[in-house]
């Protein structure tokens, strides 16, 4: 253990593992630990630096913006705000934003719309049903409305109003429908459980569903917006809209920012209902908006998507079971226990990867990833995995 993990332990409340390693720096798609050994990184701090690391254009805007205005709190206008939310809105569907500084915080938002939308126009229903295995950040509403038990079960007790159904089963969603019901909750990719894809014409049930019971239809996009999944936006694949949508993770370029859209049916609050002191600061904004708009000019959404092929085809032969994905959101899953230690002999060949639990390994490389990268990733984890 060096030095600053010893300190670590002792000042850092222990709420997860990590691994053995101190990242200094890094560039691109490649980080660097503190002896100058090089990683390719294919997890891009958890499906966040669309990027890459230390983006020129995205140093260029936080070292500009910083100068400029850092914050100023949302009792004031701010022009890097708005200018954010009209280019959110243009890509993705007719609505209006939240700014917030995380993923949790954006469902916290839209769940919060969801309660306001029931008591407005649905008699005071207030259940939202999302499914098992799902994960919508750990604030304690996000934390029940996911469905993993190993996450919200220490926490008891838990907010009413959730109700969780299998995932790809819009028979089930359908059933568990009652006068209680306001909304249905969903990620168009499950990520964090290890990227379970939403079957053909899911989607499209449920949005059908809703539509005629009159429920509000939330996608959290945390982590299948803005181009991870070969389209700006995860729905996009299945030719549907949401009413409510949550974005975070990669808007920023690593910068926190959170975002919840709503469209003109769900848009329910007014001054006074909801609010973030940081939420949708300059800093972030401009920023984000630079993300934004290096993703459009490099045509980063159809790289995704080619690169993602890609990478599908390199998890092929490494003897797993099951690939699943979408663009450059992938996982594969072995029959045995091995994922961790997969994990780790990836991590001492220089080569970062992500082991979601004992037999899954999830790949969320940044979106300009490019094939010889990607063949050297292959090389590598085909040597790990024998
Ligand atoms: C789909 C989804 N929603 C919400 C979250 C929570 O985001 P944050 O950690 O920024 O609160 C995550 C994080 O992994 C996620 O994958």
């Amino acid at each position: 253990m060096t030095r600053l993990q010893e300190q670590a332990d002792l000042y850092l409340m222990q709420t997860g593992r990590r691994l053995p390693v101190t990242f200094v720096r890094g560039r691109g798609c490649l980080a660097y630990d503190e002896s100058g050994r090089e990683y390719l990184d294919l997890v891009a701090g958890i499906a966040v630096n669309l990027l890459g690391h230390s983006h020129p254009d995205v140093v260029a805007t936080l070292t500009r913006q910083s100068a400029e205005l850092i914050h100023t709190s949302n009792l004031y206008f701010t022009q890097p705000q708005v200018e954010l939310a009209k280019r959110l809105v243009e890509l993705s569907f007719p609505s209006r934003v939240f700014f917030c500084n995380s993923g949790a915080e954006a469902n916290e938002a839209a769940i919060k719309i969801a309660r306001k939308w029931g008591a407005k126009n649905r008699d005071g229903a207030f259940e939202i049903i999302t499914t098992t295995g799902s994960f919508h950040g750990r604030t304690l509403a996000a934390v029940t409305a996911g469905g993993q038990h190993k996450y919200s079960d220490p926490f008891q007790p838990l907010p009413p109003g959730f109700k969780h159904v299998a995932y790809n089963d819009a028979a089930a969603i359908e059933e568990a429908t009652t006068d209680k019901t306001v909304a249905v909750m969903l990620e168009p990719v499950m990520g964090e459980i290890g990227v379970v894809p939403a079957a053909p014409g899911y989607l499209k049930r449920v949005r059908e569903w809703c539509d005629r019971q009159n429920l509000l239809l939330i996608l959290d996009e945390v982590q299948t917006g803005l181009g991870r999944t070969g389209r700006w936006f995860g729905h996009q694949h299945a030719g549907i809209a949401p009413d409510v949508m949550t974005l975070a993770k990669g808007l920023g370029g690593g910068v926190p920012i959170g975002a919840c859209l709503a469209n003109p049916r769900a848009d329910v609050f007014e001054p006074g209902d909801h609010g973030s002191t940081f939420g949708g600061n300059p800093l972030a904004c401009s920023t984000a908006s630079t993300v934004l708009e290096v993703i459009e000019r490099d045509g980063l959404v159809g790289h995704s998507a080619e690169m993602g092929v890609l990478l599908d085809a390199a998890v092929q032969d490494l003897g797993a079971k099951e690939t699943r994905g979408l663009g450059l959101m992938r996982a594969f899953e072995f029959e045995e226990a091995k994922a961790k230690p997969f994990q780790n002999a990836c991590l001492e060949m220089g080569l970062v990867v992500n082991a979601v639990d004992d037999h899954s390994v999830r790949l969320v490389p940044p979106l300009i990833i490019d094939a010889r990268q990607i063949d050297h990733a292959h090389d590598v984890m085909r040597q790990v995995a024998g």
